[in-house]
C-alpha cells in the first residue's frame, strides 16, 4: 500500500514507479530501539526478510489488477518494475526488521515428504507485509490465498512483534473506503477509524478517498 506518500497538495500527477518506491522505502536511519533482522513464525506462516528469489511471486501480485486495485501504482506490466521495488526492499535496513515476505509450506510437497526431511521444509511466498516509517502498516496477499485468514495471521504477528520491539504507541493505516477486505481485516486487528478525507489520491482507477485508522499499543 503506497497510499500515504503523494498527497493532493504535493503531487499533481501519477508518480513513476521509481519515485513511489524511493519515497516508500527511504529509510535513512532506524528510529526504533535495537532492531535486528529476525524471522517470525505463526501457526501457519513464516515471516522472513525478502530475498531476490521472491521476485516471481512478487510479480504475480504486483501484476494482478485485483491485488493492485487500491494501490496508487497501476499493475506492473514488466517484471523489471517489480525487481526495482524488491531490490529496494532487500537493500533497506528494515528488511527482516519491519518489512517481511510471508511464506507457507509448499502445498505441492506432501506432509510425508516434509516430515522426512531434516532440512527446513520447502516454502512458497504468498504475500508481503511492512510497517513503513515505523508508523504505517501495508500488506498484500496473493489473490489465490485471500479468504483463509492468512492476512490476519501475518498482520497480527507483525503488530505483536512491533509492540514488543519498538517503543512507539501507534500504528496507522490509510485505506480506500471501497477496500472492504482491508477495512474488515484492520477492524479485526483492533484498528479504529480516526478520520476520513475525500480525493486524497488520483490513481490508475481515478480519484480515491481515504479512511484513516489507528491501532494503539495494547495496555498491560
Ligand atoms: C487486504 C487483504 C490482505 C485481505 O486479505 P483477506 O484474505 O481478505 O484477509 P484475512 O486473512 O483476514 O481473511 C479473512 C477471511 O478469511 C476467512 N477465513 C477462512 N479461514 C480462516 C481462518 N483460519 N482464520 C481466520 N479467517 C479465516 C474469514 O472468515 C474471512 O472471510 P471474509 O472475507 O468472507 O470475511 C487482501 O484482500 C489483499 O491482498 N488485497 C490487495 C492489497 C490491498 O488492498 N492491501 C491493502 C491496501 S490498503
Amino acid at each position: 500500500m503506497y497510499r500515504k506518500l503523494p498527497t493532493v497538495q504535493t503531487w499533481f500527477r501519477l508518480p513513476s514507479n521509481s519515485e513511489v518506491h524511493s519515497a516508500m522505502l527511504n529509510t535513512s536511519t532506524l528510529r526504533g530501539a535495537s532492531m535486528t533482522p529476525t524471522e517470525i513464525r505463526t501457526t501457519r506462516l513464516l515471516l522472513r526478510a525478502a530475498q531476490i528469489g521472491d521476485l516471481d511471486a512478487y510479480f504475480k501480485w504486483f501484476s494482478d489488477p485485483d491485488v493492485m486495485k487500491y494501490e496508487i501504482l497501476s499493475p506492473h506490466t514488466n517484471i523489471k518494475q517489480t525487481k526495482y521495488f524488491l531490490d529496494e526492499v532487500i537493500e533497506s535496513p528494515y528488511n527482516g526488521v519491519l518489512y517481511f515476505s510471508v511464506c507457507i509450506p509448499d502445498p505441492a510437497v506432501s506432509n510425508n515428504r516434509r516430515g522426512r526431511s531434516k532440512d527446513r521444509p520447502p516454502m512458497i511466498v504468498i504475500g508481503r507485509i511492512a510497517i513503513r516509517g515505523e508508523e504505517e502498516i501495508e500488506f498484500m496477499l496473493d489473490r489465490q490465498y485471500w479468504g483463509k485468514g492468512f492476512a490476519f495471521e501475518m498482520a497480527d504477528a507483525l503488530l505483536k512483534h512491533f509492540w514488543a520491539t519498538l517503543p512507539h504507541d501507534v500504528v496507522k493505516a490509510d485505506v480506500d473506503p471501497r477496500n472492504e477486505r482491508s477495512l474488515r481485516l484492520l477492524a479485526r486487528l483492533g484498528f479504529e477509524v480516526v478520520g476520513k478525507a475525500e480525493k486524497t489520491f488520483e490513481t490508475h482507477i481515478g480519484w480515491c478517498d481515504s479512511v484513516y485508522l489507528e491501532a494503539r499499543r495494547p495496555v498491560g
